[in-house]
């Protein structure tokens, strides 16, 4: 038995759902065949192949909380492009904005009103008053890195384990068995070795956490403030005023990446729970899903690093990116934030995760399964282990990918997706009670096959 799953009884449904997804779906089949020919997998990213399914599903078009197929099949989408449209597909405020700039021009490497409005909503939310845009996340969390190791003068990042804050290559680092810095499993052609740039820590130790800072060579520590890439590891108490404390005696930058994390509230955890960072950074959603990262400094930081860089060189430091700032993304930035990802549309969007998670809660008791479910403001996870996670190795060893697998064709085959990583939901403005429902039904007949009627 696996997470209390006989693994031959999951092959055999796995292959019923895959049997039922090939009859269902034969316009995605005949994409997917043409696809092949010119995109690996036939997906223009690589990531896609992830899917559960013997190919992915085509996508006709996405509205709100819902998307289409090419088959004609409606779904509820609990993914939302992995946080990239949290604020539900295709908002009328982000599109008329979008549709407005793009025709008044949509990039000249000059700033546009819309740039300071952004940073100002930024600023209110965050606390942070000096902001910069970027693409994505990942290019933030870079340029975050090389500004903390210039200004500090030193070499290393300290990460968790098992965390994820982009294709950043100092993240890519996890702890061996002796507890040694390596390269994490899937680590493709990293520049050097991990231990050059990086220092790992267990989330939620602080005792870990003051060994490796009080070195006083690490340039910044860059952390979500609750883990949501291994499934979601919450903070146990007094671990963020610890980290705040430990930083700021050893002179090390704390760096709070809510990109994810988001999802807690209109200034993400750093709100929520009254974290003092000295760089916030954010990305995915705040565009609606126009390209468009953000990084947001302290005061007293942004003068440290506008006194070291003469203007000449401003260019050429390993910062910025020609299509950065662009007018587009701006727009979308300043109606997305300030229209759709309301103080009330989170209201609304947590109400409906703890509706979700119940749900979940009451499958789990039902079936007698050792899982257990976490949420996080509007995201919510379950997981095979009975208890909550404290670090990110304890959550990866609940991890079961063909279990995963099974549950997430199960649940797309009633019309419900799931995030490929991991078990991960999350609502959006326009998600509703009914669309919640649909996925506790599909949870619990899943449970149904896998458990109880395993078990007769
Ligand atoms: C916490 C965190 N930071 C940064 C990123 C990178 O985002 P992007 O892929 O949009 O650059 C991710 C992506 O999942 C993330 O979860």
């Amino acid at each position: 038995m696996s997470h209390a799953v006989d693994p031959e009884r999951r092959a055999a449904l796995y292959d019923e759902e895959s049997r039922q997804f090939a009859e269902r779906r034969p316009a995605s089949r005949r994409l997917h065949e043409r696809a092949v020919a010119h995109l690996p997998g036939g997906v223009p990213m690589s990531w896609m192949v992830k899917w559960a399914g013997p190919y992915p599903v085509y996508v006709q078009s996405a509205q709100g909380a819902h998307f289409t197929c090419v088959d004609g099949i409606d779904h509820v989408d609990l993914c939302l492009g992995d946080t990239g449209a949290m604020c539900g597909h295709s908002p009328a405020p982000t599109v008329a904005a979008v549709r407005e700039q793009a025709a008044r021009g949509i990039t000249s490497m000059l700033p546009t009103p819309d740039a300071a409005l952004a940073a100002e909503e930024l600023t209110r939310r965050f606390g942070v008053p000096q902001w910069q845009f970027t693409l994505s996340a990942t290019d933030s969390n870079r340029h975050v890195i090389r500004y903390a190791r210039h200004v500090t003068g030193r070499p290393k990042v300290l990460v968790v384990d098992y965390c994820y804050h982009g294709t950043v290559d100092e993240t890519f680092a996890t702890l061996d068995p002796q507890g040694r810095v390596t390269a994490r499993r899937g680590n493709l052609g990293p520049p050097v070795p991990l231990d050059l740039t990086t220092v790992v820590v267990p989330f939620n130790d602080v005792e870990a956490l003051e060994r490796a800072l009080a070195r006083e060579d690490v340039a910044c520590a860059l952390l979500e403030p609750a883990m949501t890439n291994i499934g979601i590891v919450l903070p146990v108490p007094g671990y963020h005023e610890a980290l705040r404390d430990l930083t700021r005696r050893h002179g090390t930058l704390l760096v709070i990446d809510e990109t994810h994390t988001l999802c807690a509230g209109p200034g993400g955890c750093t709100a929520a729970w009254g974290l003092q960072p000295d760089v916030v950074v954010v990305g995915k959603t705040i565009g609606g899903g126009i390209p468009t990262g953000a990084f947001g400094f302290t005061e007293e930081l942004a003068g440290r690093i506008a006194r070291s860089i003469p203007e000449e060189d401003i260019d050429v430091g390993g910062i910025g990116g020609t299509l950065a700032g662009n007018a587009l993304s701006m727009a979308a930035v300043r109606a997305t934030l300030t229209e759709v990802l309301t103080d009330e549309a989170f209201a609304r969007m947590e109400g409906l995760a703890v509706r979700w998670t119940e749900g979940v809660q009451q499958v789990i008791d039902t079936s007698g399964a050792p899982w257990h479910v976490t949420r996080l403001g509007c995201r919510a996870e379950y997981a095979f282990s009975p208890g909550e996670p404290l670090t990110g190795a304890e959550a990866a060893e609940a991890d079961d990918f063909a279990l995963q697998q099974y549950l997430h064709l199960q649940a797309l085959n009633r019309g419900v997706l799931l995030t490929p990583f991991h078990n991960m939901a999350l609502m959006c403005p326009a998600t509703t009670t009914a669309d919640v429902d649909a996925h506790t039904a599909a949870f619990a007949a899943a449970a149904d096959e896998l458990i109880s009627a395993g078990a007769e």
